[in-house]
């Protein structure tokens, strides 16, 4: 007997998952135990041309009516509505999902986790992270057993383009931004990905998974590149660093000493030789830190239709066996709830790039207040100035602090006379 899949979406992923659903049926079916009918996409406008493995018969607006005839659906659609409706009454009627929602899973995860647990189907979500790469299901299954301490990476490729082209070729933000659109890897509204609130969804599901800890979009201290300066990204070469946004979910306690969890998605300096640094392009790594396995690093394509597609049908052929040989996958677990601090609990080492009045006494004013709020300093580099000009800049590289000491000693420094402007503070990872 075979399984009914009900696709949701034939957009860049949509397309390619018919496609693998198509060209591999036979090859899916010998691994799944059944073969896999496709009974309808659910698109918005049927009008829209689509690609030739994209058979026509198969395509309706009436998503809700298709989600009622299917054993699995799979939603790469997007958004939250009518996404989350849509997976709920799947899961109401019995059917095993499958998504690649970040958006939707960041947002609101919990409610579907527990119409699944309630239904006792499954849910499962490779593609919400990190495109083709596995890693929800080794952070989900494979570490069960290990206690995750750190999650640290690059989790999404358009920004990862954006700060290599501005780093390797010298384009401000907004040029390199319009070549990735011209490249296909930046929406016309790049908002999500350049605001980082694409990396904070996924870095708040890999928190959630890693920490047994419930982490929504809503905890994630989020920052974008927008901010990040051709001036930045050429400073950042001269200090022998690269500028990446990254996404950091990370156990450790605060101040008071209570444990809980940290998640911050920000553009931060990496070291040159860091594996980090080198990843370039539209490409995705993560590391993930666990006290028994140790450091493990996952590298891959993060995004694009037969990638993410790739990752999708890997659920789906999981969903489908459970179906045809009983079974069924991890349910939601949260049963640390560890409290989500925010971002002043935070520890890392920080660059501040200041302007300052070049004439005696300054660096040891500055100096000052950092050591005012306990901020020790690895070094401090000075250009420019003087015995005409009496302005110069310095580059602070402090060792590491608390987030909450920094940002005090960042409000004294804006303070200071000799100060004359704060031209950027960012985190350094990965030292
Ligand atoms: P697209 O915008 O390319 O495709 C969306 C598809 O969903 C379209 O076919 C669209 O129909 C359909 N759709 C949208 N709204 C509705 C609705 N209300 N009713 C019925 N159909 C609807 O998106 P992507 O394929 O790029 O992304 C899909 C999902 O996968 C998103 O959650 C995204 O975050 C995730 N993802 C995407 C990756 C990528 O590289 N693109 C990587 C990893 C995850 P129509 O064609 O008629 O407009
Ligand atoms: N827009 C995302 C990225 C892909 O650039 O990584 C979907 O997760």
């Amino acid at each position: 007997m075979s399984l009914r899949v009900a696709l949701l979406g034939c957009g860049v992923v949509g397309t390619e998952v018919a496609r693998l659903l198509t060209t591999q049926a036979d090859e899916l079916a010998a691994r799944v135990g059944a073969p896999l009918e496709l009974v309808g996409i659910a698109v918005r406008d049927l009008a829209t041309p689509r690609d030739a493995v994209v058979d026509p018969a198969l395509l309706t607006t009436d998503a809700e009516g298709l989600v009622e005839r299917a054993d699995v659906v799979i939603e790469v659609m997007g958004g939250i509505e009518p996404a989350r409706s849509l997976l709920l009454r799947a899961i109401a009627g019995g059917a095993a999902v499958v998504t690649a929602n970040k958006a939707l899973l960041g947002e609101d995860g919990p409610t579907l986790y527990a119409a699944a647990d309630a239904a006792g189907t499954d849910l499962y979500f490779e593609a919400a992270v990190a495109g083709a790469i596995p890693l929800v299901r080794p952070v989900r299954e494979s570490l069960a057993g290990d206690r995750i301490t750190r999650v640290l990476g690059i989790v999404n490729g358009t920004t990862n383009y954006v700060l290599d082209q501005m780093t390797t070729t010298g384009l401000g933000f907004a040029e390199a931004v319009a070549q990735a659109q011209e490249l296909g890897y930046a929406e016309a509204d790049p908002t999500a990905d350049v605001e980082g609130f694409d990396a904070a969804a996924k870095a708040a599901i890999l928190a959630s998974l890693a920490f047994h800890t419930r982490v929504s979009v809503a905890d994630v201290h989020r920052e974008g590149i927008s901010g990040v300066t051709a001036d930045d990204v050429a400073w950042a070469g001269r200090t022998g660093h690269v500028i990446k946004l990254l996404a950091v979910a990370e156990r450790l306690p605060d101040a008071q000493g209570t444990d809980g969890v940290v998640v911050r998605v920000h553009p931060a300096l990496v070291p040159v030789e860091h594996p980090l640094a080198g990843v370039r392009g539209a490409f995705n790594a993560v590391f993930v830190q666990a006290e028994a396995a140790g450091e493990l690093m996952f590298y891959g394509r993060g995004a694009g239709g037969a990638p993410t597609a790739s990752a999708v049908l890997g659920d789906v052929v999981t969903v489908a066996r459970h179906r045809v040989l009983g079974g069924k996958g991890p349910v939601e677990s949260r049963y640390a709830e560890l409290a989500v601090h925010p971002i002043g609990a935070a520890r890392t080492r920080y660059q501040v790039h200041l302007r300052v009045a070049d004439r005696p006494g300054v660096l040891a004013a500055v100096a000052a207040v950092f050591a005012q709020h306990g901020v020790s300093l690895q070094g401090v580099r000075q250009s420019g100035g003087s015995d005409e000009v009496r302005t110069a800049e310095l580059l602070v590289i402090t060792h590491g602090a608390r987030e909450s000491d920094l940002a005090a000693t960042v409000a004294d420094l804006r303070a200071l006379e000799v100060v004359e402007d704060i031209l950027s503070v960012l985190r350094v990872e990965g030292a």
